[in-house]
């Protein structure tokens, strides 16, 4: 079921109509739908249902608004966080802080403090030296930090360059030949209760056949971890499922990618950890934004939107397809390149596009936008920070602010050798 559905031909997000956003809070303006989130946050647990012990973190890079994090706590869902910075969010949106995963690998040495102090449920160790220094930073204030290692299986995720993590040459985890010597080194030192390993192979898959040779690698790696003599109680798969961004993709359903990891783990006798991101929030959202210009263009015309890429940086980044409609279709079509107000060629959200036919003054969303959306906006060319709106039912709430350009001057200083006397 979805959603974000045509009642007498104009777009609402559960029972709200678009343009009485659009109207209230004005554009360009992040739209989310609280039951969608539930209902993606239901579907992902349920695939899950086969499984002995599960642990799910949401990966609040994916959306780190604090009304969405309350909505998965209420859902039981821990967090993923990269920085103290999503810490604190994921504590504020009310996760217990034993429910936290701490990954990433620039942790900081005050990022480790202040993770430790808040105790956080678990650290995945992305490489030798921050090992140490976790140990010694729990060593010293008499604690065990719970703590995994990240390997790197050296798998081809087969998505896009920049979010794939699993190959040999990509900066994150221990490389998987090097994983026992480091596992058998950290495991010595006092401070770390080091109880497993992780893996996280990128974003965007499309395929379970990369996740499964990864999990396929890190079964082998448990059983020679445990002929060692280590204890693993836990294992940590990560997120990466992919969502339909154009009508007619077609992605691995959660009960499928369940299905897989049940056969695959099959006897590994720990508590299994996700890290969703985009499967839980890339379909929740929609950039909802006003046409401005119709510009004639030299093969097709160029339609001008409000919305830029500081707002939706994905297709400027990755080449990103996010599906364009009207908010109330004529039913006419038009062939149009889609471009914001940024002055680079990069803001542009699609080129020679079949399109409703949309005129100045219009309302039309970007879909597929709950993930990596709101989370990677900038204030490029001083625009304003594009806030974000979270509907349940007929209700709505404004769920960040609106951030103009004022308020990001008044956060600006001109030091007084440059003041006019
Ligand atoms: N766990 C770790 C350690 C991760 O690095 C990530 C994503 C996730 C979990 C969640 O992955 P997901 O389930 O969402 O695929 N900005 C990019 C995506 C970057 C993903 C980074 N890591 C985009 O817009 O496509």
């Amino acid at each position: 079921m979805d959603h974000f559905t045509y009642r007498d031909g104009v777009l609402h997000v559960e029972d709200v109509p678009l343009p009485r956003i659009a109207a209230e809070v004005g554009t360009p303006v992040y739209v989310y739908s609280q039951a969608t989130f539930e209902r993606h946050a239901r579907v992902f647990r349920a695939g899950l249902a086969g499984l002995d012990r599960t642990h799910l973190a949401f990966a609040v890079k994916a959306n780190p608004n604090l009304g969405v994090l309350k909505v998965l706590a209420r859902e039981g869902y821990g967090a993923d966080v990269v920085s103290v910075g999503e810490m604190w969010r994921a504590i504020a949106g009310g996760i217990a802080p034993a429910d936290i995963v701490f990954s990433g690998v620039g942790k900081r040495r005050d990022e480790l403090e202040a993770a430790l102090d808040a105790g956080i449920g678990q650290f995945n160790i992305e490489h030798e030296a921050e090992g140490v220094a976790l140990a010694e930073i729990a060593a010293a204030r008499g604690v065990r930090a719970p703590a995994t290692i990240r390997v790197n299986p050296d798998v081809d995720a087969g998505t896009h360059a920049k979010i794939s993590t699993g190959r040999k040459e990509n900066k994150f985890g221990i490389d998987i030949d090097q994983a026992p010597g480091v596992f058998a080194r950290l495991s010595a030192l006092p401070g770390l209760n080091l109880r497993g390993v992780a893996t996280h192979i990128g974003s965007q898959l499309g395929r379970l056949e990369p996740l499964e040779s990864a999990y396929v690698r890190m079964g082998q790696l448990v059983a020679d971890l445990r002929g060692a003599g280590h204890a693993i109680s836990h294992v940590d798969l990560g997120g990466g499922l992919g969502v339909p961004y154009r009508p007619g993709d077609v992605m691995p359903t959660p009960a499928e990618f369940g299905a897989m990891v049940a056969r695959v783990t099959r006897g590994w006798d720990v508590t299994l950890m996700f890290e969703p991101g985009r499967v839980i929030a890339g379909n929740a959202g929609v950039l909802l934004t006003e046409v401005l210009w119709v510009k004639p263009g030299a093969v097709n015309p160029y339609v001008i939107v409000d919305a830029a890429m500081n707002d939706l940086m994905r297709p400027a980044l990755y080449d990103a397809y996010h599906d364009f409609v009207a908010v109330r279709p004529s039913g006419e079509r038009m062939i149009a390149n889609i471009a914001g107000p940024v002055c680079e060629s990069g803001d542009t959200f699609g080129m020679g596009r079949d399109i409703d036919r949309v005129a100045p003054g219009d309302l039309a969303i970007f879909r597929t936008a709950g993930a990596y959306g709101a989370t990677m906006a900038s204030t490029y060319n001083s625009r304003a920070l594009v806030p974000e709106v979270l509907v349940s039912g007929d209700r709505y709430a404004v769920v960040a602010d609106r951030i103009p350009p004022e308020r990001m001057i008044a956060a600006e200083r001109v030091p007084d050798w440059l003041q006019d006397a």
